[in-house]
């Protein structure tokens, strides 16, 4: 695994180096992601849990040197912000959430938790294989379907870059201070509740 180490994160309990060393850079190589890692990625988010087994996530993948019109598409959906790093990413895609179950066709309410938690284990798969993602909810989900042939019925979640991260020196002034930031998290005592809901 490639995370530099200022980049792990520094847990308060133990955890599994994998979870430590999953973050979401800005800068990355011109190395495309292989066949078969991008094969393992998918897996793993094949193997995620989801209400009823509905596995209602889809993603559309846009590889730089085999989907260029559709990478350059996306590229063109993305934030300004967006657009400042995310174009060097070998492959863009965008997770997509099937919006009723397939079997009674009534509404799926957990179609976006679903397909959250099998980007989330694509995530910390890439990690592993020294690849990184970074999720974007900036940009243009209108133009995105439009530009990826996205029908009704289907909400488009995150775009997601992935790649090898590549050198905080490669980016812009502003994006490598971000780069390089502390990484942080709100405290435990802030978000769990034992027994019952605290103020
Ligand atoms: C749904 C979602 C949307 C996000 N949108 C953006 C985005 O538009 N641009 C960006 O630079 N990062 C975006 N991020 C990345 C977060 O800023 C990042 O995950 C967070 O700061 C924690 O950093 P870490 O992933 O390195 O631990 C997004 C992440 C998620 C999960």
């Amino acid at each position: 695994m490639s995370t530099p180490p200022d980049r792990e994160a520094p847990a308060e309990a133990p955890i599994e180096a994998l979870f430590r060393r999953r973050w979401s850079p800005r800068s990355f190589t011109d190395q495309p992601v292989s066949d078969a890692h991008l094969a393992s990625l998918i897996e793993a988010a094949r193997w995620a849990s989801s209400c009823f087994n509905a596995q209602p996530w889809h993603i559309v993948v846009a590889r730089k040197d085999r989907e260029p019109a559709q990478h350059a598409a996306l590229v063109e959906c993305l934030s300004g912000n967006n657009q400042a790093w995310a174009p060097q990413a070998p492959v863009l895609m965008v997770a997509v959430a099937r919006l009723d179950f397939a079997h009674n066709g009534n509404p799926n309410r957990h179609a976006a938790y679903d397909t959250g938690a099998a980007m989330a284990q694509l995530a910390l798969q890439a990690t592993a294989l020294g690849l990184q993602v970074h999720q974007m909810g900036g940009y243009d989900m209108d133009k995105a379907r439009a530009a990826l042939g996205i029908p009704e019925g289907f909400e488009l979640r995150a775009a997601i870059a992935i790649g090898h991260p590549g050198p905080a020196s490669a980016l812009p002034e502003e994006l490598a201070a971000r780069e390089t930031a502390p990484r942080q998290r709100r405290p435990v005592s802030e978000w769990v509740h034992y027994g019952a809901w605290k103020a």
